[in-house]
Formats: structure tokens, sequence, C-alpha cells
């Protein structure tokens, strides 16, 4: 589309008519008629209705026709049943040039006893329709003074960044999967560690096709086919699809971020092909690709392709139990490459919902006091351990000294990061547990003082860690809890978590942030040979350092993982204070 000038969208500035600034609602009671056979909402009626809301909320704020250029990933919390009334309520949090970000919010009401519970939350892009060639531009959003819109407005420019950036992401993050096999570094088939042995199925069988003609009821008031009918129509195709792997009936779990390539209108031939693209233990990715044609183009000419989306289905069983999903294999490149792109895109999408939707979870620390340190110290080192024993760690970045790896278990995520380092053991482990060397190896330390020393294993320190973004400095309270093996084959363990002291205050120049819990456990692998692991457990105050390695656009924890090595593997002096 190109810029030939612009006018400005006409909405009168404070024109307000729901109950919220530039808010829209709608509150549907659920009939049988927008329910599958099983008597639950259909998630493509649900979609249909997000959208229009939305719709309505952006021309709203822009006072002329607009269409859905995207709709970020969504994961949805409740089913909803026949007899239940859902709201949905969409609002405008940011306009920026000729787009903007709609916030959508769906509740469920239980009609008897009036228990509200949220469904899901969404955010589209809405772009104004040129008026002939030429673009519209926003005036800015009138924002009142409420903390929420506040929030909500600086959020949504950093979400506009992880959605442009959506693209560059996957490619990269393909291209880094692609090197890791050609290498032998990983088996593809083999990064998500299915345990069982379960059936196997080609996603050849899962292929689905279907047409559907673009008629009045399905467009809008300006003749462009609703986002939202799509994307009921692309989750009909997807649902046969999840339905044709599993041998039962898949709900829609989540939807991989939506792009609208290209418009299509009433009169167009919509043509939907879906197929399963992998399976994973406890999901099914099924992608879908629209192709329209208008009548002319119908037998000869090549068909617009205006959508591909991906849908993650999950398995319900009786009494909330999860039945196994058949394992499926490819047989053609093509379909290779979707077998991994969905590998990929799971990973993107657990880093944005980690960082778009964490929220400060309360105080993490504990008071550090001298009498109670046997238990404080016995439950940093339990935390680490249970946290290096949990399952199911997926490879994010393998090389060969050094592999990243993630858990993620509902709103928990973990890190892992390996480490091939030659040197021994006990050499390694004395030189972590001393977290004043830590700023000669990780630069995101700027200092680190020892406040207090309570015994051999129990050690408090004060660290300052560098701006991220330019915003105030970030520091930590830590208590390190350090033990040797009690016997061969048993680790050394450093364990960090945060406390509070009184002698070290928050500071008013720098962020007090917090840890859950960190640390390294260090294998003895030969004489001068070891390996040493690195966990996290990301918390608000940890996530700003590493979001860009979970999404994939920095390679800063690589580039630390190989500084720690080189410090470790060097010759270093006895002292170094
Ligand atoms: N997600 C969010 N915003 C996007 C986007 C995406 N995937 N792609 C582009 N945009 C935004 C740009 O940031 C820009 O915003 P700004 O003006 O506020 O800076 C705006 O869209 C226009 O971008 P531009 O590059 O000029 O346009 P484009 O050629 O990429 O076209 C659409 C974008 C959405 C207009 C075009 O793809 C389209 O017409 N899609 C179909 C829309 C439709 O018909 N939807 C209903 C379903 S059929
Ligand atoms: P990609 O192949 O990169 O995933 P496409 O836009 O071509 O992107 O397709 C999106 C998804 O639609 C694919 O991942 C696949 O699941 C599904 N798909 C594409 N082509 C077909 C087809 N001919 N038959 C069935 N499903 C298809």
């Amino acid at each position: 589309m190109g810029s030939h000038g612009c006018v400005v969208g006409s909405c009168e500035k404070g024109q307000r008519i729901g109950s919220g600034p530039l808010e829209v609602q709608m509150c549907q009671s659920i009939l049988p008629c927008h329910a599958n056979h099983q008597g639950e909402l259909g998630a493509g009626q649900l979609l249909k209705w997000m959208d229009t809301i939305a719709c309505l909320a952006a021309e709203r704020h822009a006072g002329t026709a607009c269409v859905t250029a995207s709709m970020d990933d969504i994961q949805f919390e409740e089913t909803v049943r026949v007899g239940q009334v859902i709201n949905i309520k969409a609002r405008v949090n940011r306009a920026f040039t000729t787009s903007m970000e709609v916030g959508i919010y769906v509740t469920v009401q239980e009609v008897l006893n009036r228990v509200m519970k949220r469904v899901c939350a969404a955010f589209s892009t809405f772009v104004t329709k040129p008026r002939g060639t030429q673009k519209v531009t926003l005036r800015p959003l009138d924002l009142q003074d409420s903390a929420e819109e506040m929030l909500e407005h600086s959020l949504a420019s950093e979400r506009r960044r992880l959605r442009l950036y959506n693209e560059e992401a996957f490619i990269n993050l393909m291209s880094d999967y692609y090197n890791l096999q050609e290498k032998g570094f990983v088996d593809i088939s083999g990064l998500w560690n299915k345990k069982a042995i379960v059936p196997t199925v080609t996603t050849q069988l899962t292929r689905v096709e279907s047409i559907e003609l673009v008629l009045p009821p399905h467009a809008n008031h300006h003749g462009n086919t609703f986002g939202g009918q799509i994307m009921a129509w692309m989750e009909n195709v997807a649902t046969v699809a999840a339905s044709r792997l599993c041998g039962r009936y898949p709900s829609l779990g989540a939807v991989d971020m939506f792009r609208f390539r290209g418009p299509s209108s009433v009169g167009d031939r919509l043509v939907f092909k879906a197929m399963v693209n992998n399976a994973f233990q406890t999901s099914v990715e099924v992608g879908v690709r629209v192709e329209a044609y208008n009548c002319e183009e119908w037998n000869e000419g090549t068909p617009r392709h205006i959508n591909s989306a991906f849908m993650i289905y999950y398995l319900p069983g009786p009494n909330g139990d999860r039945p196994t999903i058949p394992d499926v294999t490819y047989t053609t490149h093509d379909e290779e490459r979707r077998f991994l792109g969905a590998i990929v895109r799971k990973r993107i999408r657990m880093a944005r919902k980690h960082i778009l939707y964490s929220r400060d979870e309360g105080p993490i620390s504990v008071p550090w006091d001298r009498n109670n340190q046997v238990y404080l110290g016995y439950n940093n080192v339990a935390a680490l351990t249970i946290l290096a024993g949990k399952q199911d760690w997926e490879a994010n970045n393998i090389n060969e000294r050094v592999g990243m790896y993630v858990h993620e278990e509902e709103d928990l995520l973990c890190i892992r990061v390996e480490m091939e380092v030659k040197t021994s053991a006990f050499r390694a482990f004395s030189h972590l547990a001393d977290l004043r060397l830590r700023p000669c190896w990780d630069k995101n330390y700027l200092s680190c003082k020892e406040v207090e020393k309570a015994d051999e294993e129990e050690t408090v320190y004060h660290v300052k860690c560098a701006t991220i973004n330019g915003g105030k400095c970030r520091d930590f309270v830590f208590l390190l809890s350090k033990r040797q093996p009690c016997k061969d084959g048993d680790p050394y363990v450093i364990a960090i978590r945060s406390v509070t002291v009184a002698t070290v205050p928050p500071e008013e120049n720098s962020i007090r942030s917090e840890a859950k819990c960190a640390g390294f456990l260090i294998n003895r692998v030969g004489h001068s040979t070891c390996k040493v692991s690195y966990y996290n457990q990301v918390t608000s105050g940890v996530l700003p350092y590493i979001e860009g390695n979970l999404a994939g656009w920095s390679k800063s924890m690589e580039d630390t993982a190989m500084s720690c090595i080189s410090f470790l593997e060097k010759d270093l002096l006895t002292t170094v204070f």
C-alpha cells in the first residue's frame, strides 16, 4: 500500500458512548446454535464476536472504516457452555500512525450463581482503510488518568515491537535449528522428549480442504470479509485436521499470532487447506492456509494467499486427564519444514506469554535472619535441587560448549544453561561460589559486595546490575548457599535466592529486584573437566535480562556462558582483590 498523503480520522475528541473510555461491550447468551455437538461454545464463533467488537472499538476511535491487520496469541482458559452468558469488552489501548492496538477481554458468567471467570484476553491490530489512495492517520488517544489505561498505553508499544518482529524472529530461529540439525547437535524429532511409546501417524493423513463462498452476511459494512469470519472458517477446518490425528474431539487451546495478509470481499471463493504440523506431549499444532479467488481467477488465475494461521489443540479426557496424543511423522521436505516450524512457534509463543503477561508475583524475598540460617540455607538448596530435578527440558540452542534449555509448567518458566568446562569441578565451584568474582565474567553484574558471611556455607551479597533499555539500574540482595558433595557422583551445589536485610534498604536510584531460585550444579566429568549447569526460575526482576534470549533476538546468555567458561579455564591468580 503506497503512501499518497493522508487525512485524519474524524471521530470527535472526547466523545463517549460505552461504560469505560472508548470501551465497547457485547453480551451474549450462549444458545445451541452457537455450540458444537458437545454443548460447548465453538471457538470460531467466539473469535468472530471478538473481532466484531474489536473492529467497532477501533472504528469508534478512528471515526473511519478499519480492517484487522493481526491478532496476537490467544490462550483459552475456560470452556463456555450453552446456557452461560459471555461478556466481551474491547478498547483501543494506543493509536500509532495508521494502526491501533485494541485490547479484548472475554469473561463468562454462570447465570445461576453469577460467578464470573476469565475466558481469554487478546490484542488485535486494526489499520484504517485508505480513502482512495490516501492513508488515514489516527489522532492520539485521549488518555484518562486511570493507572490501568496508562500502563496498557505504554505496554502497547512493547507489544507492537514484538508483533512486528515476529516474522524475523521466526526466520532467525528456524535457521538456528537448521544449523543445529546439520551439525548433528540435535535430532529434531527428539527435542520434545516424548516418553511413552505412542502410535505414529503421517501428517499427510490429517490433510483437509474446504471451500467457502463469501456472501454479504460474511462481510462488513464496506464489503470486506470480516476477519473474525475467516478465523471461524479456519478453526472449522483445523478442528477436523486435529481430530484426524487424535481420533477424538480436540479442544482449541490457543491460537498463534494471526496476520491478515490481504483483503477478500463478497463474491470471493476462499479455499481452506489444513493439516497437523507437529504433535507435542500435550498439544497438537494445526496449520491452515487460505487462498482467495474471484470469479474470473477461479479457473486460470493464481490464487491470492490471504492468510495462514496456526492453532493449538488439546485432548481433554474425563476428569481432566490428558489422553496420549499420537506421534507424527512427515514424508516430504515441506512437511519436515512445518514440523520444525511448529517447534519454533511454540518457543516464540512461550517467550511472548512470559514477557507480555508476567505480572508482579508479590514479595519473593524472605527476611534474612542469622538465627534461622540453617532453615533458610536448607530451603535455598532444596529449591534448586527440585528445580534441577524437573523433567522435560526443551533444547533452545546447543553448540560444542554451551546448551540452553527451557522448562515450562503453567506459569512457571525455568532456564538451564549447560557448560562443558576444562577445569576441575572443585576449582569451578570455588570460583563460582564467590559471587564477588562474577563481574569478571557476567557483564550484567556491575558490582557485588559481601554484606554478611554467616559461616563457610552461607553468605549474603548485594549485587548491582546493569540498566536495561536505558532505565534505572537494578539491584538484588542474595543469599548464596554452597555445598560440597556428600559422596562421589553428587554435584557441587551453589544456590542463590533473594533475601531482605535491614542494612541494605532499597535505594532511590535503582530498582530493587528479586530472584526466587537460581544457582549452579557442578558435576565432575574427569580429573580436569566438569559440567556446570546454571538454573534460573524466571521472575519479573530477572526477565528483562533474558527476554531477548527467550524470544530469539539476542544471544547474550550464550555469550555470558562462553565468558564464564573462559573465566573458569583461565589460569586465575589466586587472589583477585
Ligand atoms: N501486525 C500489526 N500491525 C501491522 C502488521 C502486523 N502484522 N503489518 C503491518 N502493520 C501495521 C504497520 O505497523 C503500520 O502501522 P502504522 O501506520 O501505525 O505505523 C500499518 O499496519 C500499515 O503498514 P504498511 O506497511 O503501510 O501496510 P501493509 O502494506 O503491510 O498492509 C494491511 C497492512 C493490514 C493493511 C494489509 O496487509 C491488509 O490489507 N491486510 C488485510 C486486512 C483485512 O482485510 N482484514 C480483514 C480480513 S480479510
Ligand atoms: P508454511 O508452509 O510455511 O507453514 P503456508 O502459508 O504455506 O506456510 O501454510 C500454512 C499452513 O497451512 C501449513 O503449515 C500447513 O499446516 C497448512 N497447509 C499449507 N498447504 C497445505 C495443503 N496443500 N494441504 C493441507 N494443509 C496445508
